[in-house]
């Protein structure tokens, strides 16, 4: 496979893609969709991965949909080309294996989008958060009406969408948009460290957790509470609940295959 607009790295059980068009900020044009469709399409497929992380080149993360492809677009080109980020954030936010983002800079308009649809979500201190769509007349296209009110709740999401106001990592931290912050130069250590760990963990409950929790996040407790049942009873005798209560019972760390 080859991919230009992204890199896509392997080692350990984890899979980095890192967003790699460095001259327009790692801005999403078509192409780099199209590559992030692919590498992700590879990650699901590949069982030797257990978490993903996505990081930015150079001093941006994303700086947003690509203004200039945008620029001119009318009715059904724009509604082809937000559908497809759309699409492949649903992707990634629905795949059963946990992903991380580890924010190294501008995450701006589609860029704060696509950190709402990872699982979990770091940022180095220097990282600045914004949705400026509304200075450019059009709304935020990749379903960040949809995330970040259920993300931090509705009147707080308000202001950011009304406003356009860049957050720090620090704010972002504060209001739930982000797990952790660090320094610049620990940014990628302690994200593989939180990787290491839940990759030492069973995969297939894992994958099962985050069917579970995506899936109670729309829907009513006495729904979601008997999707947890059957995930619960799909999980006994498998060789991933065997070797962890083996690895109990012999008082030693469990080995997942
Ligand atoms: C296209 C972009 C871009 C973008 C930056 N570039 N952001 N190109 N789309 N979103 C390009 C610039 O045009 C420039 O290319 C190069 O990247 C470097 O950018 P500079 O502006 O020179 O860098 P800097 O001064 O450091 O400013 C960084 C910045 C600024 C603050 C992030 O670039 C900026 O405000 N960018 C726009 C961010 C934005 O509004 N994003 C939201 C887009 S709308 P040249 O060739 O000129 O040197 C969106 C909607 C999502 O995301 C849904 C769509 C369906």
């Amino acid at each position: 496979m080859s991919l230009k607009y992204v890199l896509l790295d392997k080692k350990d059980g984890i899979a980095t893609i890192t967003f790699h068009r460095p001259e327009a900020l790692n801005a999403l044009n078509s192409e780099v969709l199209a590559d992030l469709d692919a590498a992700v399409d590879d990650v699901i497929a590949d069982d030797e991965v257990r978490v993903v992380v996505f990081t930015g080149e150079g001093k941006s993360f994303i700086a947003g949909a690509d203004i200039k492809e945008m620029d001119g677009c009318v009715g059904l080109d724009i509604v082809n080309y937000s559908r497809k980020g759309v699409e492949i954030f649903r992707k990634i936010e629905l795949m059963t294996k946990p992903t991380i983002a580890a924010v190294n800079g501008y995450a701006f308009g589609g860029g704060f989008e696509f950190v709402l649809c990872t699982d979990i979500r770091f940022a180095c201190s220097k990282a600045k958060f914004r949705l400026p769509e509304v200075t450019l007349g059009i709304v935020p296209g990749f379903n960040g009406t949809q995330r970040l009110p259920k993300c931090i709740g509705m009147n707080k999401a308000k202001e950011i969408l009304f406003t356009g106001k860049m957050l720090t990592a620090a704010d972002a931290l504060e209001l739930g948009i982000l797990n952790h912050v660090t320094e610049p130069e620990q940014l990628m250590d302690e994200v593989y460290a939180m990787a290491k760990q839940i990759a030492d963990n069973s995969a297939s409950a894992i994958s099962l957790v985050k069917a579970a929790v995506n899936a109670g996040a729309d829907m009513d407790i006495d729904i979601g509470k008997n999707i947890e049942l059957g995930y619960m009873a799909a999980c006994f005798g498998t060789p991933d609940q065997i070797e962890g209560f083996n690895s109990f019972k012999e008082k030693r760390a469990a080995k997942f295959r």
